[in-house]
């Protein structure tokens, strides 16, 4: 009997404590819990194929939240359409319907203070993600997070993929055995924090690491499958048998470059992307891409909504999410490549 009620006391503490590692979220000091939160999220753009990604997984995040923990989550999610004003609508909107936290990806990141401004006055958290807000606006109030994948690391690993191929098979990027890899270039929005720098650092690392490249071109095509294919058609007929490598700065743009070279009945060059979506995943499977960087979207999207939830519940946040300054989370990213 006694050891009985000894084992019974171990379930009942291990139980515990798997819900409070699920949870991610510690007690709160007052002991009167809530048994709703509700949170506000706006994308910057509701079919950006990575943002719907980490949007299914905020849903699943909510789902298993609510079964664990007994706690209705109301999750609010409106696409802002790629405008400024209509996030600041939405912003507005959740504020006035009583949300608790909100969680925003920007249009607009270097028009974050309006609704930093609109949040602070009301007292409710922000959980930025995605489209980084300037530095003094985070450092406005002590409630502001932003979550991300570093852009450096992404163009670091996505250049390696390159680095890999070519050390191991330099004959299947330099196709014209000329000596020079000459590649062309698929970069996102201008005013985006990432599209630069994941040009960058890309283009640093095969030159670090010994591949002979040379730019043929470049673009910008927003991260556009469909704007992607447009420029990657009219390069084919500009430089007919002269592009070796793609590099992209996502996978909907690299997915584009593909479907571009389909249509010419082109195959052979390696593209490569970043980002890891369910498409992008895909056609690395299937040989279509040559290699991806992909962030992990249960931890993006778990960052996200742990800290909206201990924000809503008013608990602390878990050491799990680690903190840099407090405030900004670094999502773990991986290469992938076929059959690894
Ligand atoms: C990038 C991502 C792109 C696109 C963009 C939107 O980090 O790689 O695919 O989603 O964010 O802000």
């Amino acid at each position: 009997m006694k050891n009985m009620k000894k084992f019974c006391f171990l379930l009942n503490s291990l139980l515990l404590c798997a819900v409070m590692m699920f949870t991610g979220c510690g007690r709160a000091e007052n002991e009167t819990e809530k048994k709703s939160i509700r949170i506000g999220v706006s994308l910057y753009q509701g079919d950006d194929t990575f943002i719907n990604n980490i949007r299914g997984e905020l849903e699943k995040c909510a789902k298993a939240y609510e079964q664990e923990n007994g706690v209705k989550v109301n999750l609010d999610i409106q696409d802002a359409k790629g405008s400024q004003n209509t996030q600041n609508d939405q912003v507005e909107r959740f504020i006035s319907l009583g949300c608790d936290v909100l969680c925003i990806n920007p249009v607009d990141r270097t028009a974050a203070s309006v609704m930093i401004d609109k949040a602070m006055a009301a007292e409710i958290p922000v959980v930025f993600f995605n489209r980084q807000p300037v530095e003094e606006d985070m450092d406005r109030w002590d409630q502001l997070y932003y979550i991300e994948a570093v852009a450096k690391e992404s163009a670091v690993l996505q250049g390696g993929i390159v680095v890999d191929r070519y050390r191991e098979n330099p004959e299947s990027l330099d196709l014209n055995g000329d000596g020079v890899v000459s590649y062309v270039l698929l970069e996102g929005e201008s005013s985006h924090q990432d599209a630069l720098i994941r040009t960058e650092w890309s283009v640093k690392t095969l030159k670090d690491g010994g591949v002979p490249v040379e730019k043929i071109t470049g673009g910008i095509a927003n991260w556009e499958r469909s704007q992607a294919s447009a420029l990657m058609e009219q390069w084919l007929e500009k430089y007919p048998g002269q592009i070796e490598l793609i590099l992209c700065n996502n996978d909907d743009m690299a997915l584009g470059a593909i479907d571009a070279m389909e249509r010419a009945g082109i195959s052979g060059i390696c593209a490569v992307g970043i980002d890891g979506t369910t498409p992008g995943l895909e056609a690395v499977a299937n040989g279509k891409l040559l290699g991806t960087v992909s962030s992990d979207k249960e931890r993006y999207a778990g960052a996200i909504f742990t800290i909206a939830a201990c924000k809503a519940m008013e608990q602390e946040i878990p050491p799990e999410i680690e903190l840099v300054e407090g405030k900004y989370y670094h999502c773990p990213q991986q290469i992938v490549v076929k059959n690894q």
